[in-house]
């Protein structure tokens, strides 16, 4: 009589499963957007705007046309006679696909051409003659409030101003009152910078409209294939039935690939005239100039200090730079993203936010690079804003982090912004951070290195993220509520097929759905097949992207199990000719609960759904879930580092990091430490190398990859992980909390902070990241903090 199964050696939860996707990824064999080849295809590409800002006199397209191999050049005229040279953005806002009246930033998509391969179309780009009118430009908030501020969007009717937004959230009256009985304010003001997700992949598409049977299949690099779907319908006006959007394997999105760019569009149009399919494969300087740029946000704030070290109050002012036009995709009620999460993990009693969101001349920017709808923003902050504050109090980081920690028996816990926390166990992740950085040796060591002149410093960072957006009761995108489905089919033999409405970029689903389902039903991950991406055939869903898969995506996984069992259970009691009622289930089993001896596997069950089911039962074993969370999930990290910085050059080294994330039930560790080491590896990047500015002419310098780096192996330090706190979600079916973007959100402030720990007693509050080596050798030597906001000189 067969028994219950091992979870682990079935690949459930917990088990550090190798990657099934790997097989094909490393043998060469993934099938990305520009592997994609149809018969008859042709190729388009896009002619971008040199000028930040110009009035456009004249476009000529003659020359392009007279170029054999040329099929079509579309112009923003000409997408206008179709009601197409404008559209909708995911902020309820609009974009130019293709200009007409005026380019507003450097890159902005001018024509296209479309021609039997891609070198004819960019030599066909190049004869297009564009006559522009220079206008004065703009590249920070600054210059777009400022008197006589030429109007960006003089396009738009009641766009008196740059101005897109301005938002408050809190409780402005209680924060003045907090402040005004503070011992002490402790004020810190920085920007964080432009940066690019830089995907592997460059964004692309492949639309093929079939005139005969009307139905218009696009594959294209996109994490939220549904939303697409519906944007296309919209834009477009075709029938949403008549749409597919296939997204193949991405390499890599980062939230760059969730936005609607004017490429995809210009593609559709192409292959409905054309009537073959036309493929767009974005450039990488296209790619690191056009599309969606994350930060570029000027924070500023203040806390309210007791003497002890109890933080009473905290407020904060955000100007965010959204670029040319507002396309952020996030949640419409909240107009700067998630901001508010921050200090979520901190005890305060009140606070108050004011967020103001502008135009400039730049690519539309502001997209959530692996983060919460600017929670990366929000964390950076308030760390920073932590360890200036202890500073100044002079306490112990580690100390005044403690005392203000939302305490473990505190939960669920109303933020000052009004979000509820469900969870967590801070102060012991921050001791086993210390303990495993070694904090008290480590700050004798630095104490006596300075007496000779090394300068060592430690920078502590936490973070909590709110991920795995909805409840659909607070979370739309365009009024889309925010939830997410799974279906799953078990087949006659116990081997299953779940398909979701997320779709990986590189994160694993494919291993760790498998996983979730092996977990509630018994069958081995490896029985169990995993797609998503396709419309024609995944459930509704609003996409990945906010670590949203596993706390929203990955419950319906768990939830959409819980009904196969459910069905499973009365063929059990079927097969077994007793009640229900008397049927108990351990792990891929059930059994008689008088007779354990008695009992039928889940495979069994699967033959009987279709072989053998009771009189009256619907044959088959497949359902569908809608998962709509109660609530988001919040995991929590420290990260610790340890830094040395060189006097005399600026350059500065990690010398350790550690990393403790708890993020609830880790489904797959390996997954979950890949994850984190990405996460980190990108945080390191941003702090330390990646430079991406403009000039006051609103060229965008450092749109390449000498500048704008990319850290190998060779350059990024290693990392110690720590998995020992696990605190479950209270209310996901498999108590997970969200992952992937937790590193890259949590860790910039540590390498941040460590640096300026180093220089301390020399007057600097702040060095704007990148902290390249002449920004901290003129910290230094200057004994002045270092802004890095643009305008940035060119040859700088
Ligand atoms: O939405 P996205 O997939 O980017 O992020 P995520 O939901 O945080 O998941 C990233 C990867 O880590 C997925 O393969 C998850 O299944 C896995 N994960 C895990 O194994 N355990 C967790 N508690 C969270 C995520």
């Amino acid at each position: 009589m067969s028994q219950a199964v091992d979870e682990i050696k079935i690949g459930g939860i917990g088990a550090s499963r190798k990657r099934v996707e790997d097989n094909r990824f490393i043998r060469g064999k993934g099938n990305y957007t520009d592997d994609i080849v149809l018969p008859g295809m042709l190729h388009m590409e896009i002619l971008r705007s040199p000028l930040a800002h110009a009035r456009i006199k004249s476009i000529d397209t003659s020359k392009a046309w007279d170029i054999p191999g040329v099929h079509l050049v579309l112009t923003g005229e000409m997408m206008a006679t179709r009601n197409l040279a404008w559209m909708p953005t995911l902020s309820y806002d609009t974009q130019a696909v293709l200009a007409t009246d005026k380019v507003r930033f450097q890159g902005q998509e001018v024509a296209c051409v479309i021609a039997d391969d891609p070198y004819i179309a960019k030599d066909a780009c190049e004869a297009i003659i564009v006559d522009y009118e220079p206008l004065p430009v703009i590249v920070n908030p600054k210059q777009a409030v400022a008197d006589g501020a030429p109007v960006i969007r003089d396009d738009k009717e009641n766009q008196p101003d740059n101005v897109i937004y301005d938002w408050e959230v809190g409780d402005r009256e209680g924060t003045d009152r907090a402040f005004a009985a503070a011992d002490l304010v402790s004020k810190l003001e920085l920007h964080y910078p432009r940066s690019h997700p830089s995907p592997i992949e460059c964004c692309g598409s492949i639309a093929d409209f079939n005139r005969a049977t009307s139905k218009l299949t696009v594959y294209m690099t996109t994490q939220a294939p549904h939303i697409i779907r519906a944007a296309v319908a919209m834009v477009a006006e075709l029938p949403e039935h008549m749409i597919r959007i296939i997204s193949p394997d991405i390499g890599g999105g980062f939230g760059n690939k969730v936005p609607v760019y004017p490429g995809y569009v210009c593609s559709i149009l192409a292959s409905i005239l054309l009537e073959r399919p036309v493929k767009w494969i974005e450039d990488k300087s296209g790619n690191l100039i056009s599309t969606g740029f994350a930060r570029d946000i000027y924070l500023k704030g203040e806390v309210a200090l007791r003497r002890d070290g109890k933080i009473l109050a905290v407020r904060m002012h955000t100007d965010a730079d959204h670029g040319a036009f507002f396309s952020d995709a996030q949640p419409s009620k909240f107009k700067i993203g998630l901001m508010h999460s921050a200090f979520a993990a901190y005890d305060i009693p009140v606070a108050h936010l004011t967020a103001r969101g502008t135009y400039s001349n730049k690519a539309p920017g502001g997209v959530a690079y692996r983060c919460s709808f600017r929670v990366t923003e929000a964390m950076f902050f308030q760390e920073r804003m932590i360890q200036a504050a202890a500073d100044d109090l002079g306490m112990d980081q580690g100390e005044f982090r403690r005392m203000n920690f939302v305490a473990d028996d505190a939960f669920p816990h109303r933020t000052p912004f009004g979000f509820l926390t469900d969870s967590g166990q801070y102060a012991k992740c921050l001791d086993v951070g210390l303990k495993a950085i070694d904090y008290e040796n480590f700050r004798r060591e630095q104490a006596e290195a300075r007496g000779r002149g090394r300068l060592l410093g430690l920078g502590i960072s936490t973070m909590t993220e709110p991920l795995g957006a909805g409840n659909s009761r607070e979370y739309d995108i365009l009024g889309i509520k925010m939830f997410d489905s799974a279906e799953l089919k078990v087949h006659m033999t116990g081997k299953a097929i779940v398909r979701t409405g997320a779709r990986t970029q590189g994160q694993g689903h494919e291993t760790t759905w498998a996983q979730i389902v092996a977990h509630e039903l018994g069958i081995p991950a490896e029985d169990v097949v995993v797609e998503e991406g396709d419309t024609d055939t995944a459930p509704f869903g609003m996409g990945t992207y906010a670590s949203r898969s596993t706390p929203v995506a990955g419950a319906a996984v768990a939830m959409v199990s819980r009904k196969i069992r459910a069905k499973a259970r009365k063929l059990a009691a079927h097969l077994l000719e007793v009640s229900e009622e008397d049927i108990e289930w351990e792990l891929g089993r059930f059994y008689v609960r008088s007779a354990p001896d008695r009992g039928v596997t889940i495979q069994e069950c699967a033959i009987a759904a279709y072989a053998n089911m009771p009189d009256g039962m619907e044959p088959g074993l497949d359902a569908t879930a809608y998962y709509d969370p109660p609530n988001l999930t919040w995991p929590f990290a420290v990260y610790i580092v340890t830094v040395e910085v060189d006097p005399e050059t600026g350059v500065w080294d990690v010398l350790k990091m550690v990393a403790v994330d708890d993020c609830g039930v880790r489904i797959n560790p390996m997954i979950v430490e890949g994850q984190i080491m990405g996460g980190l590896t990108e945080a390191y990047a941003m702090s330390n190398m990646q430079f991406i500015t403009f000039d006051a002419d609103g060229n965008c310098v450092g749109a390449n990859y000498m500048d704008y780096l990319l850290p190998t192996a060779w350059e990024t330090p290693g990392f110690e992980l720590h998995s020992e706190v696990v605190t479950p979600c209270p209310h996901h079916p498999i108590g997970a909390k969200g992952i992937g973007e937790c590193a890259a959100v949590g860790g910039p402030a540590a390498f941040v902070n460590a640096v300026i720990d180093a220089l301390s007693g020399t007057g600097v509050r702040n060095i704007d990241m990148p902290l390249l080596p002449d920004r901290v050798w003129e910290a230094i030597t200057y004994r002045r903090d270092v802004s890095g906001a643009p305008p940035v000189r060119s040859d700088d």
